[in-house]
């Protein structure tokens, strides 16, 4: 099939500095206890830099710093764990030992946005998904027999006893259709795909329990967040993890938390009222949000809106609107390897590039659109975040001046060039190193793979700035150390980790 010919990245219209002045996106908002100098925003984005213990590492410092130097409004720390279990190199806030290296984020980013830039972390809970087995290993270790498995391999009338070792080889003769056939939803599943839990399997304790459990460890990851000196917390309540999961119209769990709107609604009302009570009044509580899962029997639009009237009412600060990516509708990983959320439709609608008939640009406003109107409707002033192809000064100021959001949140596009922001508004706009929307970056998030941007690759002329920044080293270990050509790289030398540096006071090369 003839792959569709990739949507052109549209005029930027970038500002003059009268006009960026001028202008919506660099005018101030409060959001809860903070005020934002403007409506620019950096949402979390994972960059797989942390220890396998979940801690920040100078690359974590790095990465941040960075972002900090194009002084966004707001940037929000990647999903970071709530709990204090082993979890790969993702962040994690699950016990009071990660609160100095968090800290040192704070502070890395205080410095190098000169103070403007206002810092929340991102915090989330997941359940378990375990990798595709390899068949021989999923019928003989993991698949629990039926009675079903039994007959439909008996070898009853031969005479011959089958113990479970023989059902199981039997199982294994089976042409693989016919053992699909014999195989219930959940049990396909697990050998396709790798076994899932789902909020509503609550016949496992600590599925049933999760109501009891997560508001606390929110709350105390909230807390400790506010200890580490950010200025707000974002609750994950989007794409494929726990909370999104009690908001999905799919969940059917019949403990009054699930089953009708005003039950899947509850938790994460519960986890707000307990983070609300552990960090006071005087600091940011909001949430990241989906305006539609966009997977067969899933929560839409009109969905959305509820939850979002509720999350208002309740006294949330700001709701952060995504879409999709789910793992209902993700591609099949190969055996050994975990399915992954953002590789199926939903996820193209998550992070949507130049090959998406209609392409990325301003794609997912009309979600925010709504749920603003919904919020405003009700009578509550609470800020909507937008994400989803914002890469120009034009649809972002467009986005704010027609009320489809009150800040807008460029993912992608802050990775390709972190500096954007301020050089828009230092009337600098064509300087920018604009994003393609091609997904090279979220190809090695799939792969857990240090994040960064191909377009960083075109440049490694210039050195990266010194690891503790323009002010000088206050800490032994701030920043990661490069090599000898000042480039910190990929450990396969080949990729730059960050953007190549920016120097307002250089003049720009004439076109
Ligand atoms: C590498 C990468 C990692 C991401 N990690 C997160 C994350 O931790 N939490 C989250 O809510 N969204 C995450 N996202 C989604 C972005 O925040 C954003 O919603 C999405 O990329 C669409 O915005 P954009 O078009 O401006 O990139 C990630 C996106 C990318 C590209
Ligand atoms: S890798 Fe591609 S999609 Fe990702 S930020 Fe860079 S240009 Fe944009």
């Amino acid at each position: 099939m003839a792959r569709a010919r990739p949507v052109d990245l549209p005029d930027a219209g970038w500002p003059t500095r009268e006009e960026a002045l001028a202008s919506r996106l660099f005018s101030s908002l409060r959001v809860g206890a903070f005020e934002s100098r403007t409506r620019t925003w950096v949402p979390a984005m994972v960059p797989w830099r942390a220890t396998n213990d979940g801690f920040v590492t100078p690359e974590v410092l790095d990465w941040y710093g960075r972002f900090a130097e194009g002084r966004p409004g707001v940037l929000v720390v990647e999903a970071t764990g709530i709990r204090d279990i082993p979890s790969g190199p993702l962040l994690r806030i699950g016990h009071d030992r990660f609160i100095p290296g968090l800290r040192e984020l704070v502070a890395m980013v205080r410095e190098r946005s000169q103070g403007e830039t206002r810092l929340l972390i991102q915090i989330i809970d997941f359940l378990r998904i375990r990798r595709r087995p390899e068949k021989d290993r999923y019928v003989r270790e993991f698949l629990k027999l039926r009675p079903e498995h039994r007959v439909a391999v008996s070898t009853e009338g031969t005479g011959k006893k089958q113990t479970d070792g023989d059902v199981r080889d039997a199982l294994l003769a089976l042409p693989h259709e016919e053992l699909l056939a014999v195989l219930d939803g959940r049990e396909t599943e697990a050998l396709e795909y790798g076994a899932r839990e789902r909020v509503w399997d609550t016949e496992a304790q600590h599925i049933a329990e999760l109501p009891r459990v997560l508001p606390d460890l929110f709350a105390s990851a909230a807390a400790r967040a506010r200890t580490a000196g950010f200025d707000g917390v974002e609750l994950h309540y989007a794409h494929a993890y726990t909370m999104a999961s009690f908001l999905s119209c799919l969940n059917v769990r019949t403990d009054g938390y699930g089953a009708t709107r005003e039950g899947r609604v509850r938790l994460p009302l519960e986890v707000y009222h307990a983070v609300r009570t552990a960090v006071g009044p005087d600091f940011a509580v909001g949430c990241r949000m989906l305006g539609d899962e966009v997977i067969e029997g899933g929560s839409r639009i009109d969905d959305a809106c509820f939850y979002a009237g509720e999350f208002a009412r309740a006294g949330m600060d700001f709701l952060s609107i995504s879409k999709g990516g789910k793992f209902e509708d993700a591609r099949q990983p190969r055996p050994g390897e975990a399915a992954y959320p953002y590789t199926g439709p939903s996820g193209h609608e998550c992070m949507p590039t130049v090959r998406m008939p209609g392409g990325p640009f301003g794609r997912n406003l009309p979600l925010a659109r709504a749920i603003r109107d919904t919020v405003r409707a009700a009578g509550h002033d609470t800020p909507v975040v937008a994400a989803g192809g914002v890469g120009t000064f034009r649809i972002a100021e467009d986005a704010l001046q027609d009320g489809d959001c009150d800040l807008v949140a460029a993912a992608r596009q802050s990775l390709a060039d972190p500096d954007w922001w301020q050089k828009m508004e230092l009337g600098r706009g064509s300087e920018t190193r604009r994003c393609i929307y091609t997904n090279y970056c979220e190809g090695l998030d799939q792969k857990h793979k240090q994040v960064t941007c191909q377009l960083w690759d075109k440049d490694f002329a210039v050195p990266d700035a010194p690891p503790s920044g323009a002010e000088g080293a206050r800490g032994a270990n701030r920043g990661a150390p490069r090599a000898d050509d000042g480039i910190s790289r990929s450990a396969d030398g080949r990729r730059r980790l960050l953007a190549p540096p920016w120097d307002p006071a250089r003049t720009p090369p004439r076109p």
